[in-house]
């Protein structure tokens, strides 16, 4: 069951519904869903075709991940399940709003995930004045989120999420959940229209760190929300340190939220990073044009 003082939002981070399932009996609840790429890569489906030596044509690909969302949308109807483009550094904003809006098309309760640079910017601000729902994700910097909070502004309650990869972060020294206390703080004097969904999650205290501060939502792949039940479903008490020992501390900036989003520095190479590599985990999915003429 949901701990009645719990009020942070829990999200599986996966592409796999049965792991959904899994949990829904494990937990008693869940909130919503997280997919990317990779996840997608990782389906058990994708997996046992791609053991036959069977690669998917593009269309075949997005067929398989619409099914997955949709399965999870049908498993999850009162939550919300994140989607996610594919693009690269060369991938213009149209691309990506033009995949959006197809996304969007595939369940009534998705949130559109783009990528957190110029482009992905430009995208997310148009899908909004469209109605679409979106997710920011590959956050690193809170220059990236003060820039999330500008180009949408004007969006409802509910309508945009910014993820910051906390994981990625400590996997190079720095305290990634010192970047989602920084942005919560940024965004307190604002209107509240972008909710802090804390992502690249590895451990249960990373998942209690993130409740302690006061994220409006967590997404955590299966094997900690599995731990997190084991363990009883604990809730952060106050007196709870979550010490970071050899983690470089992330200070915080003073931003102003007011200025447009162009203004900001959003440039990270995590971001750069990140977007190869869920476009390469995509690409290895599907057949190569060469390869797909002489079979
Ligand atoms: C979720 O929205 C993110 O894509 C995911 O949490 C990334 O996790 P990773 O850094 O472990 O790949």
């Amino acid at each position: 069951m949901r701990p009645s003082k719990l009020k942070t939002r829990i999200f599986l981070d996966g592409a796999d519904p049965g792991e959904t399932r899994s949990l829904l009996g494990l937990l008693g609840f869940l909130d919503g869903q997280t997919t990317n790429p990779t996840l997608v890569s990782k389906n058990p489906a994708a997996r046992a075709r791609l053991a036959q030596g069977r690669r998917f044509d593009e269309g075949e690909l997005l067929a398989l991940y619409r099914g997955v969302v949709r399965e999870v949308s049908g498993l999850l109807p009162a939550g919300s399940v994140s989607v996610e483009v594919t693009a690269d550094a060369n991938t213009p904003a149209e691309d990506m709003l033009r995949q959006g809006r197809a996304m969007s098309g595939w369940i009534p309760n998705a949130h559109i995930k783009f990528p957190t640079c110029a482009e992905g910017l430009k995208a997310a601000q148009q899908a909004v004045r469209e109605g679409l729902r979106v997710n920011l994700t590959l956050c690193f910097s809170q220059q990236q989120a003060a820039a999330v909070y500008a180009a949408t502004r004007g969006a409802k309650k509910g309508q945009v999420f910014v993820s910051p990869f906390v994981g990625r972060l400590d996997d190079r020294g720095q305290d990634g959940m010192g970047l989602v206390s920084n942005i919560l703080r940024l965004y307190a004097p604002g209107d509240g229209h972008v909710e802090v969904l804390t992502a690249s999650v590895r451990s249960v205290e990373h998942l209690l760190r993130a409740l302690r501060l006061g994220s409006d939502i967590v997404t955590a792949p299966e094997v900690v929300l599995a731990e997190w039940a084991r363990r009883g479903q604990p809730l952060p008490s106050p007196s709870d340190a979550y010490a970071n020992p050899g983690l470089s501390p992330m200070p915080y900036e003073g931003v102003d939220l007011a200025q447009d989003w162009r203004g900001f520095d959003i440039r990270h190479e995590l971001t750069d990073k990140g977007m190869e590599k869920f476009s390469a985990d995509w690409a290895d999915l599907i057949v190569a044009g060469r390869e797909k003429a002489a079979s």
